[in-house]
């Protein structure tokens, strides 16, 4: 049996399925990468809470790779550099976010200079706490990895030591009806993962774990209202 879940804001229009046998935090079922944003800007101190839960994330030795180059829109500058290094299949949508962020890997440890080579794991990390701290504050963050690397570290002047990892968009959600008709039709596709038993093994590669086995598929369905 597939339940629905409380949906806690009003990020998705979208109903959260889980699976009854494996609940999850209502903001972790809760948060996706919409496409429609609304014109709102976000409030500085939203921003800073979001950089705040990134701040907050585990990484190698505690070294904290992280760095963000932030844009709204005010930022005239620095939005369009963002923007511009987008691929033109994101930035269709993504420059109607009010707020485009660019998150940036540290390549070598501080300490020795060594290679840093978990730099992109903990980027990844921090990204993930600032999405859920998205969710919890009716913001929505699109991940994207649809970006040009090189021209966004030339337009930005980023020294070398600092590797483009990903640009996100941030906002407000809007309604998907908000969105031209193609980009309707893939905001509200039913969202799907593959089911535990295909990537939680025991024992041997490739055996389900007796742990997460379970007759439903983790699929979401989109709403009927
Ligand atoms: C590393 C990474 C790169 C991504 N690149 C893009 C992208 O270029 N364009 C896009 O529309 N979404 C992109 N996404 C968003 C994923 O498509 C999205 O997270 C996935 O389809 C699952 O949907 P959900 O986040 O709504 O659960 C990216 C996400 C990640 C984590």
């Amino acid at each position: 049996m597939i339940t629905q879940t409380k949906n806690p804001n009003n990020l998705s229009t979208l109903p959260v399925r889980v699976h009854p046998q494996a609940t999850i935090h209502e903001l972790i079922a809760a948060r996706r990468s919409p496409r429609a944003f609304s014109a709102r800007p976000v409030e500085p101190s939203a921003l800073a809470s979001l950089f705040e839960a990134a701040r907050w994330a585990p990484s190698s030795a505690n070294e904290q790779p992280w760095h963000f180059v932030v844009a709204t829109k005010a930022d005239a500058a620095a939005y369009f550099a963002l923007s511009e290094s987008l691929a033109e299949a994101n930035r269709r949508w993504a420059q109607r976010a009010p707020v485009l962020v660019l998150a940036l890997a540290k390549s070598t440890y501080s300490r020795n200079g060594r290679p840093y080579e978990h730099s992109w794991y903990d980027v990844g990390q921090a990204v993930a706490l600032l999405s859920v701290q998205a969710t919890a504050m009716n913001l929505a963050v699109h991940q994207m990895g649809g970006f040009d690397g090189a021209k966004v570290q030339r337009l930005l002047s980023i020294p070398a030591e600092f590797t483009p990892v990903i640009i996100f968009a941030v906002g407000y959600p809007d309604q998907p009806e908000s969105l031209p008709e193609d980009l309707q039709k893939r905001e509200l596709a039913p969202r799907s993962r593959k089911p535990l038993e295909h990537f939680v093994f025991t024992e041997e590669w490739g055996k389900p774990s007796p742990h997460v086995s379970a007759k439903d598929s983790f699929s979401t369905q989109p709403s009927t209202n």
